[in-house]
């Protein structure tokens, strides 16, 4: 069994990686900002360490006497912390704190359609962590993944807020494809992905077994939730200017330009038995998993 340093362990994917971490039987360790957000974890027998992912000195110290090192930090908006912050110099400082320890691997995860491209901040904030990570010399696996989904969290926040008056907004025509994947089978996948030789120096682009439009998945949530509002389409070009001045008035606004033109771009993995291809096991069908899963709100 490995001793594992896990970055990112709070968020909404990182909860189940180290849940997951500690079912296989490795050793965990969190670096977390928060301690008590990471209790879950401390009662079942994770070391947590309290400090900053984007601090060189708290990684480093962190990443003593562990084999693997698996980073799930990221941040999806521009503030309140920066892409540049974050995305990039994080992945930069994972490396470096790496190397400095002797540590055996990492696995860095980051989003299909991570790709320079000046119209999309966000992907190309991700594109730029994968090579700042790659120019330290870190041996390690990038896990792409496509729409991760679960029961609280994630798009169930946003289409929560797409319930708006009398209407279920959708952004754009909603006919953009994607392939999601339950949030179980991701945590899955980066858990068997450590120090997994095969995967060592690529890309690896995972998704769900099925590819559905963005309108579909609205329809999981709505059919789950016994929502009967009609569904109405914002033209994207409509909606970027407002989206500009919501950000510039509103710390978190309801959608940002940026996000706008990420949901009119395909989000499809490296074919339909992505995972199975890679990991030798097919992921849930998340269809009928979120009509069910989703009924109630999570509190
Ligand atoms: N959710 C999806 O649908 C999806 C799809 C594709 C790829 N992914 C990838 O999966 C990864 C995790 O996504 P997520 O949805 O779980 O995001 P999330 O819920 O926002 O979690 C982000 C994590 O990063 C941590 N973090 C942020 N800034 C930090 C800092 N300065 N120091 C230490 N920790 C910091 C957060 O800690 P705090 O709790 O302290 O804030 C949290 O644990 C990301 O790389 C994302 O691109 C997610």
């Amino acid at each position: 069994m490995a001793r594992v340093l896990l970055l990112g362990s709070t968020g909404f994917v990182g909860r189940a990686v180290a849940h997951k971490i500690l079912d296989t039987g490795h050793q965990l360790r969190v670096l977390v900002r928060d301690p008590l957000k990471a209790a879950a974890f401390k009662v079942r027998g994770a070391q947590v360490v309290v400090g900053d992912a984007l601090n060189p000195q708290s990684v480093t110290q962190a990443a003593q006497g562990v084999e693997h090192i698996i980073s799930l930090v990221a941040v999806r908006r521009n503030r309140p912390q920066s892409y540049l912050a974050v995305n990039v110099d994080g992945p930069r400082i994972l490396g470096q704190a790496a190397m400095a320890a002797g540590v055996r691997s990492v696995v860095l995860v980051s989003a299909v359609g991570a790709k320079l491209d000046p119209h999309l901040k966000y992907f190309t904030s991700r594109w730029m962590g994968e090579q700042e990570l790659a120019k330290t010399g870190v041996t390690g696996t990038i896990l792409r993944f496509t729409l991760v989904i679960g029961e609280d969290g994630g798009i169930v926040k946003d289409f929560e807020r797409a319930l708006v008056g009398p209407f279920a907004i959708i952004a754009g025509s909603g006919q953009a494809k994607m392939q999601p994947i339950l949030r179980e089978d991701a945590a899955r996948c980066v858990v068997e992905a450590i120090g997994k030789p095969e995967l060592l120096g690529k890309i690896v682009e995972l998704g769900g077994p099925e590819v559905v439009t963005w309108e579909t998945v609205f329809d999981w949530f709505l059919q789950a939730r016994r929502v009967k509002k009609p569904k109405l389409k914002l033209p994207a070009p409509l909606l970027i200017p407002a989206a500009m001045a919501m950000e510039a008035v509103s710390t978190n606004p309801p959608i940002t330009p940026d996000e706008v033109n990420m949901s009119q771009a395909d989000n499809l993995a490296a074919g339909i038995d992505s995972v199975s291809s890679q990991f030798g096991w097919r992921p849930t069908a998340p269809g009928a998993w979120a009509t069910t899963h989703w009924a109630k709100p999570v509190r």
